[in-house]
């Protein structure tokens, strides 16, 4: 399949000129110009689909990702949110979370957990993370050359993970494994034969349409039937005990919730940490100005997030006809968020393509922006890539890449699976 289109489309709609649902496009890099030139001339353009599936509309201007946000009338969450495939109503509902939820549906089951992610509750988990980030930092010290990947970048969301959710640390494992083949199902790595054996109908119905789904929901169930028996301070006991809609989750509701916390809390996190060692090995004057001027680890964090940019996109579907940025949008079409694009627009950001980790205001958008799906674990993924980079800095002189990258193969998250790094400390630690 080609992945170059048209810039107006037959029906003279403004169109993307590369195919964004091609995961080979994003293979080297984000394709950071064609977004520039989108936000330039086409802030609202048309991606025609050459596999069958409908189009979609690309929104490339913070303002406009911001205005979609908001408007939860005119552009719903319930057609799905993380793939910009057509998905069935059967589909749709055997899948879905409070992402792909609407108010006051979504209201409702966002409250479940959501006194579990404040930034108070999440608190409690600073001196773990902290504990858990200077553990990994001096075991790639004594190991030399490591793949950071495994070796820090998967760790430190899983246990904080492990701890939130209050899943026992042998099944550590099989969470990463699970987390990495719901997302990376477009990545030839994680393609599983006895998973292809799987007739497509059945699989269909699968949340990420991977039977590992099924794996996570047992461990779920069994986590769920022994908090309600003994009731702790943790997520699970909040969605064993918690009520939405006026009454307790069924057990769907209650196994994909859990599903969605594995993946949402694990793979961006992942993501985000190996992105900010990648960058500061590559501005190693910005890692020195970080130390040496002591500066604010909130707003290097918060940096590091926008640069990472781990989610492409979140979709929405117009529920409406309406206009957005010039374009006609019709009821029924898909409408994808471009975060990657909005994050380096340069009516938000001064010099967006430079990493600045004294950047401030920092008005990123990775953790979605301004509506009420703002990301529920924001406050849990700043606090680990702050305690991160406060530890690294304590012991961390520079950080010197070995090899290239190797990237994910996916059209939706700004993944690393491989990364070889060397940590060089500082002298007389
Ligand atoms: C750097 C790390 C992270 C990034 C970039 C990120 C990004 C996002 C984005 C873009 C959304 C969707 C926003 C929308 O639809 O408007 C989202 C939603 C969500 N995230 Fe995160 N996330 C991160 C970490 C986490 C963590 C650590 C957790 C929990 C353990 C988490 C849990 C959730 C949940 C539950 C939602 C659904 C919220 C809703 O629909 O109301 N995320 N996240």
């Amino acid at each position: 399949m080609s992945s170059r289109g048209a810039r107006t489309s037959e029906v003279g709609r403004p169109a993307t000129a590369v195919n964004l649902a091609d995961p080979d496009v994003w293979v080297v890099a984000p394709p950071y110009e064609e977004f520039a030139r989108l936000r330039d001339e086409a802030p609202v353009a048309w991606n025609e689909r050459l596999d069958g599936q409908r189009g979609f509309w690309a929104v490339a201007r913070h303002d406009d990702i911001v205005t979609v946000s908001r408007d939860t009338t005119t552009f719903s969450s319930r057609e799905g949110v993380i793939s910009l495939d057509d998905f069935d109503d059967d589909q749709s509902d055997a899948r879905r979370t409070l992402l792909e939820m609407d108010p006051p549906q979504h209201t409702s089951m966002r409250k479940v957990t959501s006194r579990d992610f404040t930034p108070r509750a999440v608190s409690a988990f600073e001196a773990f993370a902290r504990c858990t980030a200077g553990r990994l930092i001096d075991e790639v010290v004594a190991t030399g050359e490591v793949d950071i990947v495994p070796a820090l970048s998967k760790q430190l969301p899983i246990l904080t993970l492990c701890r939130l959710l209050g899943v026992p640390d042998e099944r550590r494992a099989d969470m990463i494994r699970w987390s990495d083949h719901l997302i990376g199902s477009d990545d030839p790595s994680f393609l599983d034969p006895l998973v292809q054996a799987i007739p497509l109908e059945e699989r269909r119905l699968m949340p990420f349409g991977h039977p590992s789904s099924l794996e996570a929901f047992e461990l779920g169930r069994s986590l769920r039937t022994a908090r309600a028996a003994d009731p702790v301070e943790d997520v699970v006991t909040s969605l064993a005990l918690g009520t939405a809609d006026g009454g307790p989750l069924d057990d769907m509701e209650f196994c994909n919730y859990f599903l969605m916390l594995v993946v949402a809390g694990n793979e961006t996190t992942r993501h985000t940490l190996t992105h900010g060692m990648l960058a500061l090995s590559r501005n190693p004057g910005e890692w020195s100005r970080y130390r040496n001027d002591a500066l604010d680890s909130h707003v290097a964090a918060d940096e590091v997030v926008r640069w990472a940019t781990p989610v492409y996109f979140v979709r929405r579907v117009a529920t409406a006809d309406t206009e957005l940025g010039g374009a006609a949008i019709r009821a029924g079409d898909k409408v994808a968020m471009y975060y990657v694009s909005g994050n380096r627009d340069e009516t938000h950001f001064d010099e967006p393509d430079t990493f600045r980790i004294d950047r401030a205001p920092n008005n990123h958008i990775s953790f979605g922006r301004g509506g009420p799906h703002f990301c529920l674990g924001a406050h849990l993924a700043r606090l680990q890539v702050r305690v991160f980079l406060e530890e690294l800095a304590t012991r961390i002189q520079r950080i010197e890449q070995l090899a290239p990258p190797e990237r994910l193969r996916s059209n939706h998250i700004n993944g690393i699976k491989s990364l070889p790094l060397r940590f060089h400390p500082i002298r007389g630690n």
